[in-house]
C-alpha cells in the first residue's frame, strides 16, 4: 500500500509518500481501506516534536478517518468485512500508524457506524474535534454536564474544527453563542450555523464590543482554541464564576498573565484533553453528540477535500485557518 511516512521530527514538509507492506489485523483489530482521512493541528504539532506522544519512526499520521472493513482479526464478531465505519479517537495515528495511508489497522472498540444521513466526508473529520468540544462544554459539572440553558458561551477560533463543533453543540444545549473569527466570510458561515453573535478578535475594542453585544450578561463559559495575546481578553469578559475550557494554542503562548484576573470573580481555567477519554466514555459521548446534531438538524462542516498526493497542501490549508475540517480523499 501507499502511505505518507513521517521519518523525522522536522515538520510535515518532510513527509514522504512511499510504498510499504500492508498491515495485518491481529486479535481485536480490523483492517480498513481508508476512504477519507481528517487532518488535525495535532498532526502538524506531532511532526515537529511539539506533542506529548513521540512515536517511533517511521510513523504514519492521521487520527480521524472513515473506511471500508477489508478483514478482521481472530475472535472479532461485532465488525464484518464490507461495512463502512468511522474511527473514534484512540491510539490510531498517535501510538500506531494512522489514516494517512491506503490501509489502516484499528482496534474494533474505536470503530463507530456512520450516522444515518451523514456523508463519508462529514463522518471522516468529526470524531476528534466533536469529542474535544464535548469535553470542553461538559467538563465543569460532576458528573460532566452541560451548562445551564441561556448561559453565554464564547468560542475563540470558532471557524476551526473544534470551534465549529463547539458552536453546534453549544446551540444544541440552548446556549447563547458568541463566536470569534478573523474573517468576515467565515463569520457569516458561523451565523448560518447558529452563532448568535460573531465578532472579529482583532477588533482593538473586542472586550467592550462583546460585552455591549451580550449586555447585561457576561460570558459564563469560554472554549478557547487560540490562547496567545487574546487569552487575557477572554478572562476579562467572564462573569462571576465564569470558566474557560482551554483547548488549543493556535495563537501561541500567553505573553503576560496576572492571577488577579481570576480571584475577585472566582473565575476558573481548566485544560481539555481529548486523549483523556476512556473508550467507553468516548463511545457514549459520541452517541450523545450525534443525537444532539440530529436534534438541531446540523452536520459536521467540511472545509476542503484534497487528493491523497496533496497532503502537504492540505496541511498548509489547515495552517491558514479553515472553515470546518480539512480532509484527504484516500480512495474512492
Ligand atoms: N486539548 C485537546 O484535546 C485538543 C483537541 C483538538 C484540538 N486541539 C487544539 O485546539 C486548537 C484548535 O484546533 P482546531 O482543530 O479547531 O484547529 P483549526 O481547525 O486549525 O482551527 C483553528 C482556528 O483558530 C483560528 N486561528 C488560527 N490561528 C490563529 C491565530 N494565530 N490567531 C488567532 N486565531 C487563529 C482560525 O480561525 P479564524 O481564521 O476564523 O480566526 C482557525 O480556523 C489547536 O491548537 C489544536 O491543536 C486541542
Amino acid at each position: 500500500m501507499r502511505a505518507w511516512l513521517m521519518e523525522s521530527y522536522d515538520g510535515f514538509e518532510k513527509l514522504r509518500l512511499a510504498e510499504v507492506a500492508d498491515p495485518e489485523p491481529g486479535p481485536g483489530l480490523a483492517l480498513l481501506r481508508v476512504r477519507f482521512a481528517g487532518l488535525n493541528p495535532a498532526d502538524a504539532f506531532l511532526t515537529r516534536g511539539m506533542y506529548p506522544a513521540k512515536p517511533s519512526l517511521p510513523h504514519v499520521l492521521g487520527r480521524d478517518g472513515v473506511g471500508d472493513v477489508l478483514a478482521v482479526g481472530t475472535n472479532v464478531t461485532t465488525v464484518h468485512a464490507g461495512e463502512t465505519v468511522g474511527i473514534l479517537r484512540g491510539v490510531t495515528g498517535v501510538e500506531v500508524w494512522g489514516t494517512l495511508a491506503e490501509k489502516v489497522v484499528v482496534p474494533i472498540t474505536d470503530l463507530v457506524a456512520v450516522p444515518p444521513g451523514w456523508t463519508l466526508e462529514e463522518m471522516a473529520g468529526a470524531p476528534l474535534t466533536f469529542l474535544t468540544a464535548w469535553q470542553a462544554l461538559t467538563q465543569w459539572g460532576d458528573p460532566p454536564s452541560p451548562p445551564d440553558s441561556g448561559s453565554v458561551l464564547l468560542v475563540t477560533g470558532a471557524s476551526g474544527g473544534v470551534g465549529v463543533a463547539s458552536v453546534l453543540l453549544g446551540k444544541s444545549m440552548g446556549l447563547t453563542v458568541v463566536a470569534l473569527s478573523r474573517s468576515a466570510e467565515k463569520g457569516a458561515r458561523l451565523k448560518d450555523l447558529g452563532a448568535d453573535f460573531v465578532f472579529n478578535p482583532e477588533d482593538p475594542h473586542l472586550r467592550k464590543t462583546v460585552l455591549a453585544g451580550i449586555a447585561p450578561n457576561k460570558v459564563d463559559l469560554a472554549v478557547d482554541n487560540v490562547g496567545g495575546a487574546q487569552f487575557n481578553e477572554v478572562i476579562a469578559m467572564l462573569g462571576y464564576r465564569g470558566r474557560i475550557s482551554v483547548v488549543g494554542r493556535s495563537g501561541g503562548v500567553v505573553p503576560e498573565f496576572n492571577t488577579a484576573m481570576l480571584f475577585f470573580r472566582r473565575n476558573r481555567i481548566g485544560g481539555v484533553s481529548v486523549g483523556d477519554y476512556a473508550r467507553e466514555a468516548a463511545q457514549a459521548s459520541w452517541k450523545e453528540i450525534c443525537r444532539r446534531l440530529d436534534a438541531i438538524g446540523k452536520r459536521p462542516v467540511v472545509d476542503s477535500v484534497f487528493r491523497f498526493e496533496e497532503v502537504k497542501e492540505a496541511f498548509a490549508r489547515l495552517a491558514r485557518g479553515p472553515m470546518g475540517k480539512v480532509l484527504i480523499r484516500v480512495a474512492g
